[in-house]
């Protein structure tokens, strides 16, 4: 059997040089006679690449191939992945792709070709990075009924308040230094505004629970809020902040799902992972919390589950792995608003304002201004929280959901 792949970016050159260089045992473990790479496809010229001989730039070729078993996706974005995956599944070829944008938004329609081709569309990189997450989810945690997944999913975002809290570092600083160190984009939109971590917590939960849920539908804040400040008064509650994306059953066929900066207590296994670290904790009926943790990017660790991928692609031919879920209600996702819990609130006006509400706990933080409140209470919603509070003349600035984990 041969395989292509798509895009020679950095996950793409990754997977062409990993592949090579253990070949052999790649093959051993595909359970195939023979298992070579015979094109890759980008648009640009790479003429001093070793591997120029299999460079092409038309699809079809690679489409039309009958010795073509498997195509890996890494050239990321929508289109023209969506429609160069469809074709491929439609053709019979298994895809593995390592697009979250792709997986998040297509991945319920393309998982249904996949099933009626009878061929495999694999995604363990779209999540996470190396980090093994989908395949233990959908295999090593099958038994079990999950009732949350949470993670910290995105590297550069995890880089940048790593900084602020170990560093003082302030976001603007730590933000320009992960653009030095190349993990944060020109435009860092994706990240900072916890777009990226809202397409991964959609395929965690689309995973975890079975039914398909796009970005559009997620609550998401990101990071640019977070002050030095708002680390200390933290700190003070024996708390780390993290950007988390949460999904959590809230009853039958409903979830609650949403991307934001969220309270982690300190000694906490996600509060542990740092950097451009990954972590996420996946809560199961008979396995109580698991963490998986690791390098959620870059290009080998990321190659690393795209190969892996392959190899099981290689190793199922004309046989499917169960991997999927079904389409959702519009009424599935719940208002992430609306749901009691405890939250971080920091604002201006008195911190009298918080006396009529349960567990509250006042924080500080050197240099706080005096006319500044910061408090961790319980609240029967977000929303009666702010409207209580502003009620009571307290101008909320910044509220965090506490978590447990
Ligand atoms: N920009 C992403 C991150 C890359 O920082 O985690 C991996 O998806």
């Amino acid at each position: 059997m041969n395989i292509a792949v798509m895009g020679f970016g950095v996950v793409g050159s990754g997977v062409v040089e990993l592949f090579e260089k253990n070949h052999e045992m790649i093959t051993e473990k595909s359970m195939q006679d023979a298992f070579d790479l015979k094109y890759i496809l980008d648009i640009r010229d790479f003429p001093d690449s070793p591997y120029a001989d299999k460079m092409v730039k038309d699809f079809n070729i690679i489409l039309n191939d009958a010795s073509v078993g498997i195509v890996v996706e890494t050239m990321g974005g929508l289109h023209p992945a969506y429609e160069f995956v469809s074709a491929l599944l439609n053709a019979g070829k298994s895809v593995v792709s390592s697009n979250k944008e792709l997986v998040a938004e297509k991945g319920l329609e393309l998982l249904e070709i996949a099933k009626e081709k009878n061929v495999n569309f694999l995604f363990e990189a779209s999540v996470g990075g190396g980090i093994p997450i989908i395949r233990p989810i959908s295999q090593c945690l099958a038994a079990n009924e999950i009732a949350e997944v949470a993670g910290i999913l995105n590297g550069t975002t995890n880089f940048i308040l790593t900084k602020m809290i170990d560093e003082q570092m302030d976001f603007d600083t730590a933000l320009r230094l992960a653009q030095q160190l190349g993990y944060a984009e020109k435009d860092p939109t994706a990240d900072v505004d916890g777009i990226d971590a809202s397409r991964k917590i959609c395929i965690l939960a689309s995973l975890c629970f079975g039914k398909h849920v796009y970005p559009n539908v997620v609550r998401t804040e990101g990071i640019r809020k977070i002050s030095l400040r708002d680390v200390a008064y933290a700190a003070d509650s024996g708390n780390v902040i993290k950007l988390l994306g949460v999904a959590r059953k809230a009853g039958a066929d409903k979830l609650v799902i949403f991307v934001s900066p969220c309270l982690v207590g300190r000694h906490s296994q996600l509060a542990g992972a740092n950097d451009v670290f990954n972590a996420i904790l996946v809560r199961g009926d008979a396995i109580g919390d698991v963490v998986f943790y690791g390098r959620g990017a870059g290009k080998f660790p990321t190659a690393s589950a795209v190969v892996a991928d392959v190899i099981d692609c290689g190793k199922h031919v004309n046989k499917r792995k169960f991997l999927g879920w079904s389409d959702s209600a519009p009424d599935y996702v719940i208002d992430s608003t609306a749901i009691p819990g405890k939250f971080y609130v920091r604002g201006t006006g008195s911190a009298d304002a918080f006396s009529a509400l349960a567990d509250v706990k006042r924080l500080s933080a050197p240099d706080a201004p005096a006319n500044e409140a910061a408090c961790i209470c319980a609240a029967a919603s977000e929303k009666a929280l702010l409207a209580d509070l502003s009620a009571a003349g307290f101008s909320a600035e910044l509220v965090m959901p506490v978590t447990d984990y």
